[in-house]
Parts: C-alpha cells; sequence; structure tokens
C-alpha cells in the first residue's frame, strides 16, 4: 500500500464516527472516489471460497441483508469466481483458507503482512482486476476465521447497521449510494485476546421473555441472536445462562452453533470442563465421590472436544458456593487431573496452545494466597467484589506467566450487600478506571463481564467491548465521553450526540451515589435539612430526565424506540424510583413540622410509585410486546441482599387539617428540622460573601385555609423574594421557598445580624435572625475561598500540577465519582511515587478561620488493594508542611472483603479523615496519589463547619 493512502487512513481514524473509533473506509454521496458498492436497485456480491469458514459464509450473508436494510436491494453471496457478475464485488476470504485470497497474496496484488499468523485481524482494501473480468473490489482479508467475521461487520456497521439493529431496535441508517475509498485499512489484533459476556441472575426477566418468544429453553434460535450480536460488537467470548440451563444439553445444536459462529464457549467459575451446573454429580465432593466426579468433567471434555472452547478449571462447592471440603493441595489434584484430560482427550501433548482459565472468584483467592502453584498455561482470571471493584491484578511474575491473566467483572450481581439487576446503574467512567487499570497491570487474555438480562445494559455492554477490543482508542480519561458521543452519534445519529452523551455521563454520576435496590433506607440517606442535599439530588435526576425527553422528542418515531430502549427509559423509570424514596421522605419530614404538603407528598408518592408500574407498561408495549418481561426484576422494598417477592412502596402518611394553636403559617429554615411558631425559632445558618448555598426561608400551611404572609428584613441590603404571599391548602400553593439576597457592598464588615420578620394574617409571627459575615480574600488570591468553616474541592479544579517519576502524572478523570470528577495517577503501571518526587497536585485555598484539629476528609471509591505488596496509598500536606500518608484500606486475605467494604461499596465512597493544623489565611493543599488504582472523588477541610450530609458539602466558591 501507498504511504499517502495509509496517512489517509490515519487522518481518518480522527474525524470517524459510523464505526466506533474505527477508521472508516466508505462514503456516502453521489460522486465519492474509489468503487461504488451499492446504490437505488445497486447492491454488491460477496465472493467467498467453496472452502471458507461456514461462519464467515454466514456472516457475508447477514451483510447482503444489511445492504438491502441500507440501500434497499439486497445483496448476494456467491462461491468462487466463477460466476460474480456486473455488479460491484466485495471479496472476502481467511488466508490460508480462501484459495481467492492466497492467489491475491501470491500475486502480489494484497498485502498481508500486518496481519498474517496474528489473532482477530483483519485488512480491506481496494484492488484493481483481482480476478478476472473484474475491474476491482474491495478485497477483505482475515488473518483467522474471526478476523474475516470482524472485517464483514465492520462493513455492516459502517454502511449504517448497528450491532443493536435488532437487540435495541436501532434503525438502519438508509443510504442512497455507498463507495468503497481506496484506503487501506488494517485492523487488530484485539487488545484482549478472550472478550465476552455471561448472561445471569436472569430470572424473572430474561427466562420469561425466553418462556414466551423460545419456547421456554435456552436454545438455539436464541443463541443465534446473542451469537451474531457478540460478533458484530467484535467479541468472541460467551459464558451461557446457568441457574437453570445446561447449555449442551437444553439444545444439542447449542454447541456445534456456537462452533460455527465463531463463539468461543466458556462457562461460569463454578462449571468446569464445559458442563452445566445442573449436570453436576451428587455428592459434589472431590473426596468422597472422586471417580463420578472425574467421570462428570471427561464427559465434559469428551462433549466439547471438536469445538473451540475455553476450558474452566478447578472446581467450588455445589451450587455457586465454596466447598467445605476442598483445599489447596486437593484442588491440585483437581486441576492435574483435569489438565491430563485434555492431553489425553484432545490428543495434544503440551497444552500451551489450549485455552484454560482459573477464575479466583471469592474463596478461590484464598486458596492461591496460600501458595497454591498453578500451571503457567492456565490463565489466571482475576474477579471483581461483584459490585465492579477489581479485588487483584497481575504483580511480579503474574506478569509475564504464559497463560497470562484476565478479569471477571460484573454489571449485575444477586447477593451480598444488596442484589443489583433491574435496570443500567453503571458508571462508564468507573468502567474505564477500573478495566484501564487491568490493561496496564497486563490482564489482557480475558476479559468477562456478567451481564445479567442483557438487555437493560446495552451501553455499558457496548463500551466494555469496545474497550477490549481496541484499548488504544480509551488510553485517556476522557475516552468515555468521546466514546459515549461516537456511540451515540451511530445509534441515535449527530444531532442528538452530544445531549446523549451529556444524559449519560449524569446518569453514571447519579446512579454510582447509590444503586436503586438501596433506597429503601430509612430515614433516607440524603440529607432533608442540610445542603439542599436531598433536593438538589432530585432537582438533578429531574432535569437529566427533561433533557432526555426534548432529545426524544427531537427523534424520528423508530429511532425514538431505540433511545427509549436505551437512554430515556433509565432516566425516566430511574427518577420515578428517585421521586417515590424522595417523596416519602419529604413525607416523614414534613409531617413532623405539621406541614399540610406531608399529606400532598403521599399522594405524589402513589403518583410516582404507579407511574413506575406504567412505565415497565410502556416498555412491555414496544414493537407489539417484543420486550415483554424485560424490566421485570423487583426493585422496591429490599430489607436485605436478596430481593422480595415483589414490589411494595414505602409507608406514607397523611396528617390532619387542624391548624396547631400557635398558628396555621409554619417557618423553616435550612439546617434545622424546627417549625415556628411553636418549636424553638430555627436559627439560620451564617452567610459571607463566598457561601455556595442560597439561605433560603421555608412559609408554609399548618392548616386548611387561605393565609398571607409577608417577609421583612430590618435592613435594606437584605432583599428576600418573595417578599409577601398566599398560601392555601388544599387547592392552590401551600409552600413556598423564599430566597434571601444581600448587597455586600453595603454590608458593614465582619460579623453583624439581621432581623427578619415573618407576619402571618393569622397566629403569631416569627422573628429569624440571620447571620452575616462580611470578609473578603486578598485581591490576588485565586482558589478556593473558604465559607462557614468548610472548604470543598471537586477533582477537576486543582490550581496546578507535577508530573512525577516514571513519567507517571496526576490526570482528571471527567464525570467520575457521586459529585464531579476524578484525580488519579496515570498510567495504570506507574511505579510507586514518593511525596518528594511523586505526581502532585495542588489546590490554592483561603481561610478565614484557624483550627489545629482541621479535619481533611477525603472521598475515594470502594477501590481494592489490587498489589497487596503496594497497597492503595495518597498523602496531603498543607503548604510546605509534613505530608499525612494514609493507606485507605487496611491489609485483608484474598477471598475475604477488606473491613469497610460494604459500607463504601453500597454508598460508592469511601471516606477516610485525617485531623491537621490550619491558620486563616492563604494555603495550598497539595494532594498525591501514591499508588497506581488510588482515585480522589472530593477533598473537604472542615474547619469545624461541615454538616451532616451524603455526598458532603457543596464545592467552596472559587475566585
Ligand atoms: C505483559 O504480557 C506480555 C505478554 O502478553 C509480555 O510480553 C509483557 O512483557 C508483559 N509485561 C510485563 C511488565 O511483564
Ligand atoms: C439561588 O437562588 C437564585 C434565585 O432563586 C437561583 O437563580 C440560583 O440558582 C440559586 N442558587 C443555588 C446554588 O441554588
Ligand atoms: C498550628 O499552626 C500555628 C501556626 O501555623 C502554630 O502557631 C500552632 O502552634 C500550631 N498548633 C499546633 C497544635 O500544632
Amino acid at each position: 500500500m501507498h504511504i499517502t493512502t495509509l496517512l489517509a487512513s490515519i487522518l481518518t481514524l480522527v474525524s470517524c464516527t459510523t464505526a466506533i473509533g474505527q477508521p472508516s473506509t466508505l462514503t456516502f454521496s453521489e460522486g465519492g472516489e474509489g468503487l461504488k458498492l451499492a446504490s437505488s436497485g445497486l447492491a454488491p456480491t460477496i465472493v467467498l471460497d467453496s472452502k471458507e469458514w461456514p461462519g464467515v459464509t454466514r456472516a457475508a450473508n447477514d451483510l447482503t441483508n444489511d445492504f438491502g436494510l441500507v440501500i434497499g436491494t439486497k445483496g448476494k453471496v456467491v462461491t468462487g469466481t466463477s460466476s460474480i457478475g456486473a455488479a460491484p464485488a466485495i471479496i472476502v476470504g481467511t488466508i490460508g483458507k480462501s484459495a481467492i485470497i492466497d492467489s491475491l497474496v501470491s500475486s502480489g496484488k494484497i498485502d498481508v503482512s500486518a496481519i498474517k499468523g496474528k489473532w482477530e485481524s483483519f485488512t480491506s482494501q481496494l484492488v484493481t482486476d483481482p480476478v478476472s473480468g473484474v475491474a476491482s473490489a474491495l478485497v477483505i482479508a482475515g488473518s483467522d476465521k474471526r478476523g474475516s467475521i470482524y472485517g464483514i461487520y465492520d462493513i455492516s456497521e459502517q454502511i449504517g447497521v448497528s450491532p443493536w439493529y435488532w437487540w435495541a431496535d436501532v434503525p438502519p441508517k438508509k443510504k442512497t449510494v455507498i463507495f468503497a475509498a481506496d484506503k487501506l485499512k488494517v485492523q487488530g489484533p484485539p487488545s484482549i485476546k478472550y472478550r465476552g459476556i455471561f448472561l445471569n441472575d436472569e430470572q424473572p426477566a430474561l427466562t420469561n421473555w425466553i418462556n414466551q418468544f423460545y419456547g421456554g429453553k435456552y436454545n438455539s434460535n436464541f443463541h443465534v441472536k446473542v451469537f451474531e450480536l457478540l460478533l458484530r460488537l467484535r467479541a468472541n467470548y460467551f459464558w451461557p445462562a446457568m441457574w437453570n440451563s445446561k447449555f449442551y444439553v437444553d439444545d444439542s445444536k447449542n454447541g456445534p452453533l456456537a462452533d460455527e459462529y465463531g463463539i468461543v464457549m466458556g462457562a461460569s467459575h463454578t462449571e468446569p470442563m464445559a458442563r452445566a451446573d445442573k449436570e453436576k454429580v451428587k455428592p459434589w465432593d472431590w473426596n468422597s465421590n472422586q471417580n463420578n466426579l472425574k467421570k462428570y468433567m471427561q464427559d465434559g471434555v469428551t462433549r466439547a472436544k471438536n469445538w473451540e472452547t475455553l476450558w474452566t478449571m478447578g472446581m467450588r462447592g455445589d451450587g455457586d458456593t465454596a466447598s467445605p471440603t476442598l483445599t489447596a493441595a486437593s484442588l491440585t489434584s483437581v486441576i492435574n487431573y483435569q489438565q491430563s484430560i485434555l492431553k489425553s482427550t484432545l490428543g495434544v501433548s503440551d497444552l500451551s496452545k489450549v485455552p484454560m482459565m482459573w477464575c479466583l472468584y471469592k474463596e478461590v483467592g484464598g486458596y492461591y494466597q496460600q501458595g497454591m502453584t498453578v500451571p503457567n498455561d492456565i490463565t489466571l482470571l482475576w474477579s471483581d467484589d461483584n459490585s465492579g471493584n477489581i479485588q487483584r491484578l497481575p504483580v511480579g511474575n503474574e506478569l509475564s506467566r504464559p497463560g497470562n491473566a484476565g478479569v471477571y467483572y460484573h454489571f449485575d450481581y444477586v447477593g451480598d450487600p444488596r442484589n443489583y439487576k433491574w435496570i443500567n446503574s453503571i458508571q462508564l467512567t468507573k468502567t474505564w478506571e477500573q478495566m484501564h487499570l487491568a490493561h496496564d497491570k497486563n490482564a489482557t487474555n480475558i476479559w468477562i463481564v456478567n451481564v445479567g438480562d442483557l438487555k437493560p445494559l446495552e451501553i455499558p455492554i457496548s463500551h466494555f467491548l469496545d474497550m477490549a477490543y481496541d484499548m488504544t482508542q480509551f488510553k485517556t480519561p476522557d475516552s468515555t465521553g468521546t466514546w459515549l458521543k461516537a456511540w451515540a452519534t451511530r445509534e441515535f445519529g449527530a444531532e442528538v450526540a452530544d445531549t446523549t452523551a451529556d444524559i449519560m455521563t449524569q446518569y453514571g454520576k447519579l446512579i454510582i451515589r447509590r444503586k436503586y435496590e438501596w433506597l429503601n433506607t430509612n430515614p433516607y440517606v440524603l440529607s432533608t435539612t442540610n445542603y439542599d442535599e436531598a433536593e438538589s439530588h432530585y432537582q438533578e435526576w429531574v432535569s437529566m430526565v427533561d433533557k432526555a425527553q426534548s432529545a426524544y422528542d427531537s427523534l424520528d418515531s423508530a429511532t425514538q424506540i431505540s433511545f427509549f430502549e436505551m437512554v430515556l427509559h433509565p432516566a425516566l423509570a430511574g427518577k420515578t424510583v428517585q421521586e417515590v424514596y424522595y417523596k416519602a421522605a419529604l413525607n416523614t419530614f414534613y409531617a413532623k413540622q405539621k406541614r399540610m404538603s406531608a399529606n400532598t407528598m403521599a399522594t405524589e408518592v402513589r403518583n410516582a410509585y404507579s407511574q413506575d408500574q406504567a412505565i415497565a407498561k410502556r416498555y412491555h408495549s414496544l414493537l407489539n410486546g417484543k420486550w415483554n418481561h424485560m424490566m421485570d426484576q423487583v426493585h422496591f422494598g429490599y430489607t436485605y441482599w436478596q430481593d422480595p417477592g415483589s414490589n411494595s412502596m414505602p409507608g406514607v402518611q397523611t396528617i390532619s387539617t387542624n391548624a396547631p394553636s400557635t398558628g396555621p403559617v409554619g417557618v423553616s429554615v435550612q439546617g434545622s428540622a424546627n417549625s415556628a411558631p411553636g418549636d424553638a425559632t430555627p436559627p439560620m445558618l451564617s452567610l459571607d460573601p463566598y457561601t455556595p448555598e442560597n439561605r433560603t426561608i421555608d412559609v408554609y400551611a399548618r392548616g386548611q385555609g387561605t393565609f398571607q404572609f409577608s417577609i421583612t428584613p430590618d435592613k435594606t441590603y437584605v432583599t428576600v423574594t418573595p417578599s409577601s404571599g398566599t398560601l392555601s391548602y388544599p387547592s392552590g400553593v401551600s409552600d413556598i421557598k423564599a430566597v434571601i439576597d444581600v448587597d455586600w457592598s453595603a454590608v458593614p464588615a465582619g460579623k453583624s445580624t439581621v432581623s427578619i420578620v415573618v407576619k402571618p394574617s393569622t397566629g403569631n409571627s416569627v422573628t429569624l435572625s440571620l447571620p452575616l459575615n462580611k470578609n473578603s480574600v486578598p485581591e490576588d488570591f485565586k482558589g478556593h475561598v473558604e465559607s462557614n468553616g468548610v472548604v470543598s474541592f471537586e477533582m477537576a479544579h486543582y490550581t496546578s500540577k507535577l508530573p512525577g517519576t516514571g513519567g507517571a502524572s496526576m490526570e482528571v478523570i471527567p464525570g467520575y465519582g457521586r459529585t464531579h470528577s476524578g484525580l488519579t495517577l496515570m498510567p495504570g503501571n506507574a511505579p510507586s511515587q514518593s511525596t518528594s518526587s511523586g505526581a502532585k497536585v495542588s489546590f490554592d485555598f483561603y481561610t478565614f478561620t484557624s483550627s489545629s484539629s482541621a479535619k481533611v476528609t477525603v472521598y475515594l471509591p470502594p477501590s481494592f488493594n489490587i498489589n497487596p505488596s503496594a497497597p492503595l496509598k495518597y498523602a496531603f500536606s498543607i503548604d510546605s508542611g509534613a505530608a499525612t500518608s494514609v493507606q485507605p484500606i487496611p491489609g485483608y486475605n484474598l477471598g475475604s472483603m477488606p473491613s469497610g467494604w460494604s459500607d463504601s461499596v453500597v454508598n460508592g465512597a469511601k471516606v477516610v479523615t485525617s485531623t491537621t493544623n490550619i491558620s486563616a489565611g492563604k494555603h495550598t493543599l497539595n494532594l498525591w496519589a501514591l499508588e497506581p488504582g488510588t482515585v480522589f472523588q472530593k477533598v473537604v477541610i472542615d474547619l469545624g463547619g461541615v454538616k451532616q450530609s451524603y455526598l458532603g458539602p457543596p464545592e467552596s466558591v472559587m475566585v
């Protein structure tokens, strides 16, 4: 190929969006350069060799259909070069399998040196006179079976057929003309060798759908759909559903079908030797029933020996649990036996070419830690904690084992601390952070992710598999946003791509705060009194739904369906669950304050709860019930890890409409639950020119009727809006929130007090006292400013940073964590850093309060010490003072969880506090992540003013 075309393909890599992140080689307007492949009434002929892999021929038939979907004319597949005809030709074949391709190579018409012998790679290029009678053809050469298949589906994706065209109803993007440009494309090998999904926790949603549409079995008709999706997503590996299914037995066509398609079959960590859990012999005990267990394993190898299989090694106890009798020594004999039957049955003398994995899941990691030796050719499959936090990654000589390592990850789970399997609850920036680390730490042989019912998790699945296919597109922490835009462009079009990316970034931030199943805690976790926290959280959901709704409204009706399934539904259904719990919390809170709106909240909780069912109905009615039963997982009313039998609404109360004797108009303020008159006058929180929140006064009806009120400050530089109004219950406005505004230029310097009288038409007045504190920072100061004894920092807003040793630097992860952004050490295999020369970030800040016991609170993710001998560690210092180093996660044994794990997983954050001495004035906070994998979400300095909240105080004002 010529240098110029190579350059052209590199250039398109930057701008392309049609095949996510990969170079485009097709154009879609009349008069395009290169070979016209299709136009109205014209579709290409796909030319294959008669000896081609059946899976490649099958994918070629899909491509002819795909041309039909976008151009209106179906292409056709021909075998051999004699009957190509006049239509434009696409010649596809696998090196060493296709005589056509091999002769193009030997005649020098194509150069495959860049891919020959490589795993799952392909080239595509225009070739002049490829075979006699054909002037020009698009030639796709695969290095192996899947290389050719990915080359075919690459064309499908580029012409406008999404991998999700069936599973998420993405409409094909119609074209009037399609040209293949004269560009060489070389793609592969993938970053991760085996990449796939695990269908699991599939009852009731996926299984009831299977019952309705596939006759009650995970049969070959169903797997056709799954395998095609996986190949279009450029995955190659699959763990089948196993709760009540037996892949190879339920339908004898399943095994050969996977092999024909080109899917490498595996099985979960608890199902050795290509056998299903449900096929297990009893008692499942290596010590007492060894001969029967051996036969079970031997039969599995015999059954699957002719199909491409990644063998699951080792064993666990019965039914996905720890074995009571297994020891490291007996597990060694299990694995030795398994390797011996692989050798004898597959007829190989060494196993270096036979893919095998041993999953260090739960207790199994413990055997490894006890020093169990594992044959070098078996991939060590490290697991996350079932909640998206990888427990361990390769260290020392594990980095260069021949069998390498991989990761078993979760987007769905049944178990402790609580199930999550209803709808998407994944923050993509977190997936990026964890999998990027795994990649940098050489866990690159297998990535497999538990995807539950599959259907709710289209976006996380796409993201995960795109990373696994080509990590070079995901090198930087902002890659998640870039990917989201490219993904949304492919599925819904460029017009809504930016909005969709914003919505999903926002969605990730809101859902990482707490999963739906965990909202069922009493009291509500978000504060209804401090920092307007509960209200702001709910408003963020509302504004995200508004955005999603207007994007939906702008789309054509076919695209609306897929947008609903993947974006609007999770936003809307998620917001509705939030609404139920938020308003139930307000119902309790308002009832104590004797606010009539407690009753309004009770009604709104009931409405939102029935809205939840209406949204499920809407989903089930799409496309005449195509997705009936999906999203049926129980999501309300959890009391422990396992789901309750059905949804239940949180309790609400209604209160009497008789006003208290002190009067029908009540007054309350932020930071206090008191309702005056009656309760003690609620103390107002101080306000200064740098306070990040508004100060507000709530005035509300505490009885039936219509009441007037006025709010009057005794100083002209304080304005309250509204300053008067009418409250009415049951009809009309029963509550108002008045906002205080201060003209600081007129306020006397230092501390002062303003009286604010709330006077109702009936009942006693309330005199509030608003403390003001007019202070100021020096004019040349830039940075975060203390207000009310708090300095709060979001990670992207640092003042400066310095690189560290070994090419390390601190990098912002936009959209990461619960509130704004993250900061982490890059690359993931950076050496340990020190506070003298390590990568650091600094935040300038200004305090008015001094404290010798100031608290520095660091919000971290619930990450693990992935390298036990170099546990996660960070350090901070104030100015040039001594640095304080903190190891946030104590030491622990593999196979058990570190202390505090459950709380941090539930909260989406591990909160660690240290004490330091800070004087009033200008300062710098220095932060170091001393080990890769350490991530900061937020930092708060408490000089005595921090109030109880879930997410921490809002970010300080920056000047
Ligand atoms: C990572 O694994 C590859 C083989 O997959 C090996 O070539 C490389 O040296 C390993 N990296 C380290 C740091 O050992
Ligand atoms: C403060 O109140 C004003 C006026 O109601 C509003 O525009 C602004 O968004 C509020 N700011 C915050 C942080 O809530
Ligand atoms: C805190 O720092 C101030 C000045 O920076 C110093 O005067 C004071 O002794 C320190 N207090 C403690 C408890 O270290």
